[in-house]
């Protein structure tokens, strides 16, 4: 079974996977961790195995390199990219970051390495709200590249931010009309959602939070129901974790099918993981110089967060 043959590929090449929660179950099942990105990067800068086989997409597997860059960091399917990371080119970018000098530049990790070589520290959907709160309140900040997120994380901070807009193909296509419906079906149901999502989803939204942060709610909750507005693989731990609640996926709004992927994520499979650690491509490589320059920004984040938590 390809399942057993991964487990003795990975015994044989002292490899750890890790997998986000919007992959595959199959995947997830697999996996030695599951997790958000900053659960990811943590663990990719922690472990001690020789290869990390990073089960989600480019920007996460490229951090697990700058992170761990003496170890061999692999992706199933080179072409996981992201679609908020694309929308936030590194020209355009430091034209951007020229035109509002001394701002300080927190920069979302969906970004690519070219983008956090630009940044003075990056965050996560976990930390960022700590990460903006540490800075004076009227320190003049670049917040890049999701817009959706930094319009929220303004509003609850009081910050005026200076924001790329960029967003997250899947985080914006949530169907406001479909979920008002689902709410008139299941009145209990609370609706979870990640920042990423639009303003108008979030301003209905009876929690906001990052993927892990949803996760925790739902188990605390006394809550049976929910309507879950963020990349449908976090179902699959959310139903692990609490096999008595039922979980909804709030619907896109461009489609016949009731749940939200994200394709790019969706990439991955077993099989590609099976032929990744066997063949042992395809592979992340950097060069030294952007190694170094993107640490530094990742670094500040897992200290302050530390720091912080
Ligand atoms: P988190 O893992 O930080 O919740 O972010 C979700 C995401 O957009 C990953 O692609
Ligand atoms: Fe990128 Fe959105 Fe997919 Fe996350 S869900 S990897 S932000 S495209």
């Amino acid at each position: 079974m390809i399942v057993d043959k991964i487990k003795q590929l990975k015994v044989e090449k002292n490899a750890v996977i890790l997998a986000h929660y919007y992959q595959d179950s199959a995947i997830q099942d697999i996996a030695d961790y599951v997790g958000d990105s900053l659960a990811l990067a943590r663990w990719a800068a922690e472990t001690d195995a020789d290869v990390i086989v990073v089960c989600g997409v480019h920007f996460m597997a490229e951090t697990a390199k700058i992170l761990s860059p003496s170890k061999r960091v692999f992706l199933p399917d080179m072409n996981a990219g992201c679609s908020l990371a694309d929308s936030c080119p590194p020209e355009a970018f430091a034209e951007f970051v020229k035109q509002h000098p001394d701002h300080t530049v927190i920069s979302y990790i969906n970004t690519s390495a070219a983008i956090k070589v630009l940044t003075d520290v990056v965050v996560t959907s976990s930390n960022v709200r700590q990460v903006v709160n540490s800075f004076p309140p009227k320190a003049k900040l670049i917040f890049a590249p999701d817009r959706n997120f930094g319009n929220y994380i303004n509003s609850i901070t009081g910050r005026r931010m200076v924001l790329w807009k960029g967003a997250c193909h899947v985080h914006e296509r949530f169907s406001l009309e479909k979920i008002l419906e689902l709410k008139k079906e299941h009145p209990d149901a609370l609706l979870l959602a990640h920042p990423e999502c639009k303003g108008v989803i979030l301003v209905l939204a009876d929690y906001i939070g990052s993927t892990s942060a949803l996760l925790n709610y739902s188990i605390k909750s006394k809550n049976q129901v929910f309507i879950v507005a963020t990349e449908s693989g976090i179902l699959h731990e959310m139903q692990e974790k609490n096999p008595n609640k039922t979980f909804i996926p709030a619907p896109p709004n461009d489609s016949t099918c009731a749940c939200n992927e994200c394709n790019f994520m969706k990439l991955n499979t077993l099989e590609k993981l099976y032929d990744c650690l066997k063949n042992e491509t395809p592979e992340i490589f950097l060069d030294e110089k952007t190694i170094e320059a993107a640490a530094k920004p990742i670094h500040r984040m897992l200290e302050l967060s530390t720091k912080l938590r």
